[in-house]
């Protein structure tokens, strides 16, 4: 199957005027192998930086690893099987909580590290980069490699979507399939 036949059948359809930008966004289990250039990713991580956060304490932190460097090779060692596909990525990021600072324990540092997330995963798209986050690792192995206050949460795998021609078929069969959303999530009162 063409990458472009796979980008079409996961925009997502709404009847709303939401724009296209958010409908596009999916993601993918085949990345290029194409380098990030340091420029590109200093650029996702700046989004990052400006995301809103509780009595902006920033409780977050970044490791951007590049495929190739030996903390790349640690991280992909963390991934359970079923994310064997995202050692191909060309970036894998780290994404950390820091549970507690100067001011003690924050009862936010997760809700504010998935705000700055979505800030890099929307910059990452502006720039034509595509990710895919995962929870399948194990959080424990990765603490070893990471600061003391930094707690290990989210692995982002990061780059440009791949040659799905070239892509196993068990992979292709679980990319093609459009996400379901549920339609309750809401309440105008
Ligand atoms: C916190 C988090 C953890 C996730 N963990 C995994 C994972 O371990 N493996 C995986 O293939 N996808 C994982 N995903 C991707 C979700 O399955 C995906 O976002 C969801 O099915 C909606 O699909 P879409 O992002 O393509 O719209 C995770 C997403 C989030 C936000």
């Amino acid at each position: 199957m063409k990458t472009q036949d796979i980008i079409d059948l996961r925009k997502y359809k709404s009847e709303k005027n939401v724009s296209d930008f958010f409908l596009s966004r999916f993601s993918p289990r085949v990345f290029s192998s194409e380098e990030v250039p340091n420029s590109d990713l200093e650029t996702i991580l700046e989004a990052a930086r400006f995301s809103p956060s509780s009595y902006n304490r920033q409780p977050w932190f970044f490791y951007v690893a590049k495929n190739g460097s030996s903390f790349f090779q640690k991280l992909s060692e963390t991934l359970v099987e079923g994310n064997f596909w995202a050692k191909k990525a060309p970036v894998l990021i780290l994404a950390c909580y820091i549970e507690k600072d100067q001011y003690g324990k924050n009862e936010y540092a997760q809700y504010d590290l998935g705000q700055a997330v979505s800030g890099l995963v929307y910059q990452a798209q502006i720039l034509g980069y595509y990710t895919h986050q995962m929870a399948g690792f194990d959080k424990e192995k990765a603490k070893t490699l990471v600061d003391k206050n930094h707690t290990p949460f989210v692995l982002i795998a990061l780059g440009k979507i791949g040659d799905y021609e070239k892509a196993d078929e068990e992979i292709v069969e679980m990319d093609k399939t459009p996400k379901e959303r549920k339609n309750d999530w809401y309440q105008l009162i």
